[in-house]
């Protein structure tokens, strides 16, 4: 059986697929997903990757069972996660999981017995957030995912997308990064990738920058700091780079900035509509 915990579960062909058929997602209600059922198992906070698997499912004419509150589930009567696992099983083809403790996915995939999609885990992965992206990045840059300069910023400890893209990218040739962050909230030593720049100033490298990936301070994970680019830092970005964000957005990057065709954080949202769309067609029908 398929299931997605990790980057690493998919490869170059399976990237490509998707993000060949992705685009051609803007116009497609179709009803490949008729009669399926879809898990969107949360035990963290999601607006965004909860409601776009729903919008991806709905689209397709399939349906959703959407358990995004567990306080009114059974877990809050001490049911372990496998149990609920094997009763969502049973109910429904597919379970997109998000949950506060690292490899949780894997723990549900082991005793699945239908497809487990990881949505979060901790301060693990996201790897559907890696696929739009990859996606976004892929379609705003010719098609091309190769020979970036690629910063990251913010809480590079926590943050979870960012180890999963840094996964995906450093499969491509020519890749650089530029993490910059506080000292505390490092990118983990063991996985940086060769060609990476650490600083605790974004005047470093930001001109130097195709990719600017930003990205909130994970307080939930009990980091504490604040930090907010300025509009002048962002003046110093090249005319052709694009500025990312998984959102949700605190103060990182103002608001003033929205309207900037650099800005591709909202686009990155319907990306991920359309990503969604062709896994979950991928996986169920
Ligand atoms: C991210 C997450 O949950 O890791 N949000 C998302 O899925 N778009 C980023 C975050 O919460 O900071």
């Amino acid at each position: 059986m398929q299931h997605l915990l990790s980057v690493n579960d998919m490869n170059e062909n399976f990237i490509f697929d998707i993000w060949s058929k992705a685009s051609d997602q803007k116009e497609n209600f179709s009803n490949v997903l008729k009669s399926k059922i879809l898990t969107n198992l949360f035990y963290e906070p999601s607006t965004r990757t909860s409601s776009s698997f729903y919008s991806a499912m709905v689209r397709q004419g399939g349906s959703v069972i959407p358990i995004n509150n567990v306080k009114f589930s059974s877990a809050i009567k001490g049911e372990s996660l496998e149990d609920t696992i094997i009763t969502m099983g049973t109910m429904s083809d597919c379970i997109v999981l998000r949950h506060p403790e690292i490899g949780s996915s894997i723990k549900a995939a082991n005793i699945s017995s239908v497809p487990i999609i990881n949505a979060g885990d901790g301060e693990g992965e996201h790897p559907t957030q890696t696929l739009l992206d990859g996606f976004t990045i892929f379609y705003n840059n010719n098609k091309n995912i190769d020979n970036l300069r690629v910063t990251m910023v913010g809480d590079l400890k926590n943050g979870r997308t960012v180890k999963s893209l840094v996964k995906l990218l450093s499969r491509y040739s020519g890749n650089h990064f530029n993490f910059v962050s506080p000292a505390d909230l490092r990118f983990p030593k063991e996985l940086l990738p060769k060609k990476s720049f650490q600083t605790e100033r974004i005047e470093d490298v930001i001109s130097d920058t195709d990719v600017l990936y930003v990205t909130r301070v994970q307080t939930e994970r009990g980091s504490d700091h604040h930090y907010a680019l300025s509009m002048s830092q962002l003046r110093s970005l090249p005319d052709n780079s694009i500025v990312m964000h998984p959102l949700p957005r605190v103060n990182e990057i103002p608001r003033e900035f929205d309207q900037d065709p650099r800005a591709k954080y909202f686009d990155q949202m319907i990306y991920g509509l359309w990503c969604r769309m062709v896994l979950l067609e991928n996986f169920m029908s």
